[in-house]
């Protein structure tokens, strides 16, 4: 797969790809991330993308022809599959979505920031967009790296044990189940002997039956979709 992240603050995404899961999918060659300045795609001296709302009104808007500019030349380099804007008012993302992305060749994210985009690059040169939840950020960028995450570790041959993204929370309509590691008692808090008993298939039995009960305690809505 090939991602690339739109941004005019690349320096928000320096961070997330360099450790880790992320890093390890990239080395291994599963993954390619490339982030876009988008001010390279500005055509004035001093860089500029985005400009005072037309009306009048708080806050800035990124401008449409750095945008455009730099969507075609990305185009003229690769097919890409889907162009994400990333905006608190797009479809809400969950795994469902993810597994889906996940099965893409190549995705651009686009990140907002300040008041949005020019609703014209909304109407005109996206796919899609995406909301990481009911709340605000400053801009795209924290929801894009949310949005890669959840993808890449998705990926073949990312997880170092393949059934482990098999096993997460939500791939089955359910929350995970509880775990421990050493030591198997701690200031008098047991581990639950089921774990230690080395019989796989009550252990399995165990691991349904709680993840079903903390389904039911903590998100029955998953249960009801
Ligand atoms: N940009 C600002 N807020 C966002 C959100 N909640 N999801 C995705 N992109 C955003």
């Amino acid at each position: 797969m090939h991602l690339t992240i739109v941004t005019c603050l690349p320096r928000l995404l320096e961070g997330p790809f360099q450790d880790s899961i992320l890093k390890r999918a990239q080395d291994k060659g599963l993954v390619t991330i490339e982030i876009t300045d988008l001010r390279n795609y500005a055509t004035d001296k001093r860089k500029t993308v985005d400009d005072y709302a037309f009306g009048g009104g708080a806050g800035m808007v990124l401008m449409i022809e750095p945008i455009d500019r730099c969507l075609a030349d990305l185009k003229s380099k690769r097919h890409y599959d889907e162009v994400i804007y990333l905006s608190p008012d797009g479809e809400l993302f969950n795994q469902g979505l993810a597994n889906e992305l996940s099965m893409k060749q190549n995705l651009i994210l686009l990140c907002g920031h300040y008041k949005g985009v020019d609703e014209r690059v909304r109407q005109h040169l996206i796919t899609r967009e995406i909301s990481i939840g009911n709340y605000v950020l400053s801009g795209g960028e924290l929801a894009a790296a949310v949005v890669a995450d959840a993808i890449i570790r998705l990926l073949p041959g990312v997880l170092n044990d393949e059934t482990s993204a098999l096993t997460d929370s939500f791939q089955d309509g359910l929350v995970a189940p509880p775990v421990y590691t050493r030591p198997a008692e701690y200031k008098g808090w047991r581990v639950p002997d089921v774990l230690l008993s080395g019989d796989h298939a009550r252990i399995e039995l165990w691991r349904q039956e709680q993840a079903l009960k903390r389904t039911r305690q903590r998100r029955p809505d998953l249960l009801k979709e």
